[in-house]
């Protein structure tokens, strides 16, 4: 499959996974919460069609796309500044010429995390903010899903493989991976970047979702999806 095919499926997939309303009731109020402080130049790491960039804007902000999908960057390119590049790659961008950075539904696509931290410690200024929102490391683990007792149909959750690194595939056009990676490798991956810790949220699905969806609402006390923000050290 050449690169602009495997971008158009894959845009495809990513553009229909976001009429999820799912990603506007859960999603977006954390992205919104965790990136609050972020002002300044900032990078919207692994982008998409700048949908995030879009809701984010404000007067104090001057937002920079940043995706490999070219599809999906032509698209991010209306709503303001883009640079193509695949993470972690951000050779693009001057030492310190960034202020902050924020990374929405794309770190589990990114095999090399610890690059990624040291990529972007390279470029935000010291003192720098960094706000990831990802789906839960709990949710993600290969293996671990819902199990129902059909005793009492209480809901209980299957860890799967949670303590290793693991990937899992959903069909895209082609496939798209999402690595598992436990709370430990995330944590210590940053910190061995230079990241401290100012904020994380945890949360289950969302109570519209509960109201919707029969099965999700058994699992509604399940971590579902996570929220960080660090500082880079050296202020
Ligand atoms: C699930 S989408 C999230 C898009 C956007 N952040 C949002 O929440 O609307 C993941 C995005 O990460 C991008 N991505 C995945 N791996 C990447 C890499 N190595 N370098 C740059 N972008 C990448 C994909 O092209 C895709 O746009």
């Amino acid at each position: 499959m050449d690169d602009l095919t495997e971008w158009t499926e894959l845009a495809e997939w990513w553009l229909e996974e976001i009429e999820d309303p799912a990603y506007s009731e859960e999603v977006m109020p954390m992205v919104e919460a965790i990136t609050e402080p972020l002002s300044g130049t900032i990078l919207d790491l692994g982008a998409g069609e700048g949908r995030v960039a879009a809701a984010l804007a404000r007067n104090d902000r001057h937002i920079i796309s940043v995706d490999y999908n070219l599809v999906l960057l032509a698209k991010a390119a209306k709503v303001g500044p883009a640079v193509a590049t695949e993470l972690p790659d951000l050779r693009a961008f001057a030492s310190g010429s960034v202020d902050a950075a924020y990374v929405v539904l794309a770190l589990e696509h990114l095999s090399d995390i610890g690059g990624f931290f040291s990529a972007i410690a390279g470029i935000v200024k010291p003192g720098g903010l960094l706000a990831a929102v990802l789906n839960h490391p709990v949710y993600t683990a290969p293996g671990s899903g819902p199990v129902l007792d059909p005793r009492d149909d209480e809901m209980y959750w299957r860890f799967g493989d949670y303590l290793h690194p693991g990937a899992s595939t959903e069909p895209a056009g082609g496939e798209v991976e999402f690595l598992h990676r436990p709370i430990s490798d995330l944590f210590n991956a940053a910190a061995d970047a230079g990241w401290s810790v100012q904020r994380v949220e945890e949360q289950g699905v969302g109570e519209r979702a509960t109201e919707r969806d029969a099965l999700l609402a058994l699992h509604k006390d399940i971590p579902h999806l996570m929220a960080v923000r660090w500082q880079r050290s050296g202020i």
